[in-house]
């Protein structure tokens, strides 16, 4: 027996959760494979944009009437395919796609449902910023009619599985959640794998960084207003701003560093910009299992019961103590 020590991937991690987590079987370790796999096929691709023909646009655009990248449709693609293949998912939602995938008729095994952003910043793609993906996993409720594809898809947050995101930055992180903490993964490109890098990661009660595009600030709710005033005031106590424009890496920053991410309802956006099935939804279960919060202003993410499939929130995550401040203002 070499003295190597054990290479702790996400599948491997979350199987040693038998017996703590009814979901905890080697058929879902199989479903997160093929999230695992379509994320180093679509971190290839982004880390040889450039040099191949994955840069632009498709002259298309999608259900949210915003222009589909290559980059999309390439990750888009991959998570289909690779998840297809996983006899026990039963049903994908996508961002890019209008309807969601029955992948097809498998009686009881095609139980999970799997939804997903499959390129989250994509305004960044040509800009070499990070980029990311982010994963919803539910499971059907067997009391539900089996063809009511939708009563199976609008669940709220709160029945996740399992979420999680990638982050294709200087290196690519894996962070998921099955309910029992946050853990986080490297991938080793010279082995292929995403390695375990820290478990049970707790995001930082409080941290002076708000995060928000300022350039909507006059068209947010007058309560945002206020706490973004208060926040660049002397006595607010010298907050500092990062937006990236990626959700992932904005999040993923939240999450080590701590602070607060604010994607208000606007006169563009009068629901808010961002996506409650599969941006605010995973983020939330993650941002909670780290310590932290997520809101739509008024009540919890992880409890708004889903009317539609591409339905906008507003978004308030972070730390515990700077929701509550932005909740309080
Ligand atoms: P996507 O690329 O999946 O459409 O998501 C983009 C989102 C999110 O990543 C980011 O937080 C937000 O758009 C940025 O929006 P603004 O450009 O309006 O700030
Ligand atoms: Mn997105
Ligand atoms: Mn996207």
């Amino acid at each position: 027996m070499t003295d190597q020590p054990f290479i702790t991937t996400v599948e491997r991690h979350f199987l040693d959760r038998k017996g703590r987590n009814p979901h905890a079987t080697a058929e879902f370790s199989w479903l997160l494979s093929g999230i695992t796999l379509a994320a180093k096929i679509i971190a290839a691709q982004i880390h040889r944009a450039g040099l191949v023909d994955i840069i632009g646009r498709t002259g298309r655009t999608n259900v949210q009437g915003e222009e589909v990248q290559k980059l999309d449709e390439f990750a888009n693609d991959t998570l289909v395919r690779c998840l297809g293949y996983r006899d026990n998912v039963g049903l994908l939602v996508s961002e890019e796609e209008d309807e969601p995938h029955v992948i097809k008729e498998r009686g009881e095994s095609g139980k999970y449902i799997v939804l997903f952003d499959p390129l989250d910043g994509s305004s960044n793609i040509n800009a070499n910023v990070s980029i990311g993906t982010i994963f919803s996993i539910l499971a059907r409720d067997p009391k539900v009619d089996r063809n009511d594809v939708l009563a199976h898809v609008l669940q709220p947050g709160c029945k996740q599985v399992a979420a999680g995101y990638v982050v294709y930055g200087s290196s690519t992180v894996l962070a998921y959640t099955a309910g029992a903490g946050v853990h986080m993964f490297t991938l080793d490109p010279s082995i292929g794998a995403f390695v375990l890098a820290q478990e049970n990661i707790r995001m930082p009660e409080a941290a002076k960084i708000y995060s928000v595009n300022e350039a909507y600030e006059e068209t947010f709710p007058e309560n945002f207003r206020r706490y973004l005033r208060w926040a660049k005031s002397a006595d607010g106590g010298g907050y500092s701003m990062r937006y990236i424009g990626s959700l992932v890496a904005d999040f993923h920053r939240t999450l080590i560093s701590g602070g607060v991410f604010l994607y208000p309802s606007t006169k563009k956006s009068p629901e808010g910009k961002l996506r409650l099935l599969y941006e605010a939804n995973p983020l939330a279960f993650v941002a909670e299992q780290a310590g932290g919060l997520a809101s739509d202003g008024r009540q919890r993410i992880l409890d708004k019961k889903p009317t539609a499939m591409h339905q906008r929130t507003p978004l308030v995550i972070g730390s515990k103590q700077e929701v509550e401040r932005v909740l309080r203002a």
